[in-house]
């Protein structure tokens, strides 16, 4: 049954609507209700659907409002929980202990696995008393630096299990990156890959692991996963191989579930921020678990037989959440594909969606710009008729891409869940839910149960409105005024900058850092950024971050980034450098630069164009004036308003003279 399209709204078939979790808006509107006048007996009736070896005392504790003392929120206060139990041991004495957890898809067509919750169970169970063996114990932290094999959710689900928070740093970040976070993070353990595997292409992860960890004397074992098996440098004493590891004699194939306080640090998670380094979120036990299981259900309309395939990288949050910990604990099968959705052939991701019968897709608008790129020819020769449900995430759909999914992939039958979220929200927040509501192309629509968004006035014309909720129709600061059990407690060692990122610019309420506009229907359309993180393919970049690689280079005396629109990626990276005196501009410096700038950080963090300047625009306090080069970068020169009063007016007709 197709979704039909009336005004501009797009309704789910009927029949899905039938068989959904939630099946009406009315629905919708009382348990909204409930969760948001009496949030401790809504999460309570949640919760009660985990196992716990102590319930809790406490549903929640929070203070959001900075001007009355410290910032927290606290869940489950003296409950004591394992989320590796959740989403393991405590489907083994059901029908579920011989379905498959996970199916596995290798880039080469013939490398598959597949994992029943029977066999992760063992294999998790095995690798947990790997790292026991290793000298680990509850609290230590563990770095993960893999691409997508299937070892990457055991390895997490391990460290879940005897209580090590993991930090998963994404296989495209280069070695000065991981160096960071290892080091940052104080793991006093890496597990890595010989090489990893993309678009028929090696690369050397190991090398890059060697690098990054020269520094980091607090990680004394490395744990590496054979993929390969090309040669790569082995540490006597420090290294072991992952299948060593696992085949030893002493190792068991039980190994006992670390009781964890509901608030006990499930992992870090490092994200870029508007400012500084990448800053290690810290998602907790019990809340984390929660908040994640129920959106997973709600919003993907999880059923017994739901085969769900989240095209992120595990690396990311989206992974972390809607691959990894989400399905298993709902007891979903859940898909995971090692490759690129376009290699070898542009209808790679099509094909694996007929030949394993997927039921749910959800990937980012950028996957889907580059994949119709390619042309309806390939996702038309595949029927897809397995598909019920599509869905979104990472940054702003725009309405070619949403129809271009909704038509090619969903064949017109699949409801689309546009889902807005972040790495510190730790799960959905404002999204469709698919059986309940009809959608329109480029609205996240509604919030969740238990989320209370409100569209600030950044107070811009007039100082006094600032944080006052705006009427329908204009665009202002999402905050959300409430707490809820997905939000990460804190950044890793530094909870005053949590509380200065998130709290300080609307008292009272968290701030996410994007644009939001809702339309007279209540629908939230989300905006972009409206502080200095560039979103790239859905993946977050810090100007900052760009900025300071930059001028780690010898030539190069001042630098600033901003984000310039892109078809395909949505947005791409625009730098502006100022080189030291005496040093002169040239093509080849140019690309010097770009490929400096791509070791820092890594290649997704790559500059599209670089333009040499003179100079910089600068406010008189000297800082560089940032909505200028934004708006040259974005090529609007038309918008900068008046600058002929500025003092650097000739510093800002150059570059826009320049402009690449
Ligand atoms: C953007 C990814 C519009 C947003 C889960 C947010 C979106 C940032 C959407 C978080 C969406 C995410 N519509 N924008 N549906 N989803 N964003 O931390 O700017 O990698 O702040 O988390 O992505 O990115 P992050």
């Amino acid at each position: 049954m197709p979704v039909t399209e009336k005004n501009g709204k797009y309704y789910p078939p009927e029949e899905f609507s039938k068989n959904a979790w939630i099946k009406s808006y009315e629905q919708y509107q009382e348990i909204y209700k409930r969760s948001v006048e009496d949030p401790e007996g809504f999460w309570a009736e949640v919760a009660s659907e985990f196992f716990w070896y102590k319930k809790w005392d406490k549903v929640l504790s929070y203070n959001f409002d900075i001007t009355k003392g410290k910032v927290f929120h606290e869940w489950f206060t003296g409950g004591k929980t394992n989320v590796c139990y959740n989403a393991i041991d405590r489907h083994l004495d059901t029908p579920l202990r011989n379905k498959a957890a996970i199916i596995w898809q290798g880039e080469p067509e013939e490398d598959t696995k597949i994992l029943t919750y029977l066999t992760l169970h063992r294999e998790v169970c095995r690798f947990a008393n790997v790292l026991k063996k290793k000298g680990l114990k509850k609290g230590d932290r563990v770095s993960i630096y893999l691409p997508m094999v299937w070892q990457l959710p055991v390895v997490m689900l391990a460290c879940a299990r005897i209580g090590c928070p993991h930090s998963v740093v994404f296989g495209g970040f280069s070695a000065e990156a991981l160096g960071h976070r290892v080091i940052e993070s104080e793991s006093k353990l890496l597990i890595t890959i010989d090489q990893s595997l993309r678009n028929g292409r090696a690369f050397d992860l190991k090398v890059s692991a060697d690098e990054a960890i020269k520094d980091a004397p607090a990680c004394q074992s490395v744990i590496v996963v054979k993929r390969t098996g090309a040669p790569c440098p082995m540490t006597p004493g420090r290294d072991t191989w992952y299948e060593d590891e696992m085949k030893a004699d002493d190792i068991a194939d039980f190994c006992e579930c670390e009781q964890m306080d509901a608030e006990d640090v499930l992992y870090l998670l490092y994200t870029s921020g508007s400012t500084g380094k990448p800053k290690g979120q810290v998602h907790t036990t019990a809340g984390y678990m929660i908040y994640t299981a129920l959106t997973h259900k709600w919003i993907f309309d999880i059923q017994p037989e739901t085969l769900f395939w989240c095209m992120a990288d595990i690396g990311w949050v989206t992974g972390h959440s809607y691959i990894v910990y989400a399905p298993l604990v709902n007891g979903t099968t859940t898909f995971i594909y090692e490759g690129t959705p376009l290699w070898p052939k542009p209808d790679r991701a099509w094909e694996l969606i007929d030949r394993y019968k997927i039921n749910v897709c959800y990937t980012a608008p950028t996957a889907i710009r580059a994949m119709s790129r390619q042309g309806d020819e390939w996702p038309n020769k595949h029927p897809m008729s397995s598909l019920k449900l599509l869905g979104t995430v990472g940054e702003p759909i725009n309405p070619e891409a949403w129809q271009w999914y909704h038509k090619n992939v969903g064949k017109g039958n699949c409801p689309i869940v546009d889902t807005w979220w972040q790495t510190e929200t730790g799960g959905i927040l404002i999204t469709p839910l698919p059986g309940a509501w009809p959608t329109k192309p480029g609205a996240a629509t509604f919030p969740f149960p238990g989320c209370v968004p409100r569209v600030a006035d950044p107070g811009v014309d007039d100082e006094t409105k600032r944080g006052a909720k705006l009427e329908a129709g204009k665009t202002g600061h999402l905050c959300i005024e409430k707490p809820w059990p997905g939000l990460s407690r804190t950044i890793y060692g530094d909870h005053d900058r949590w509380e200065q990122t998130y709290f300080s610019q609307y008292p009272g309420m968290y701030f996410t850092g994007d644009g939001c506009l809702v339309d007279a229907d209540g629908y939230h359309f989300l905006q972009g950024r409206v502080d200095d993180v560039i979103n790239i393919s859905g993946h977050r970049i810090s100007t900052a971050e760009v900025e300071s690689a930059l001028v780690l280079h010898k030539a190069v005396a001042e630098a600033a980034a901003a984000g310039m629109p892109d078809e395909i990626k949505g947005q791409g990276i625009y730098v502006f450098v100022t080189l030291k005196l005496g040093i002169e501009p040239s093509d080849a410096l140019k690309k010097e630069l770009i490929a400096h700038v791509r070791k820092e950080i890594g290649a997704i963090a790559t500059p599209d164009k670089l333009q040499f300047a003179p100079a910089l625009p600068k406010t008189r306090s000297g800082k560089i004036m940032r909505r200028i080069l934004r708006k040259i970068a974005e090529n609007k020169p038309e918008d900068l308003g008046d600058v002929s009063t500025l003092e650097d007016s000739a510093v800002i007709q150059n570059l826009v003279a320049n402009r690449i």
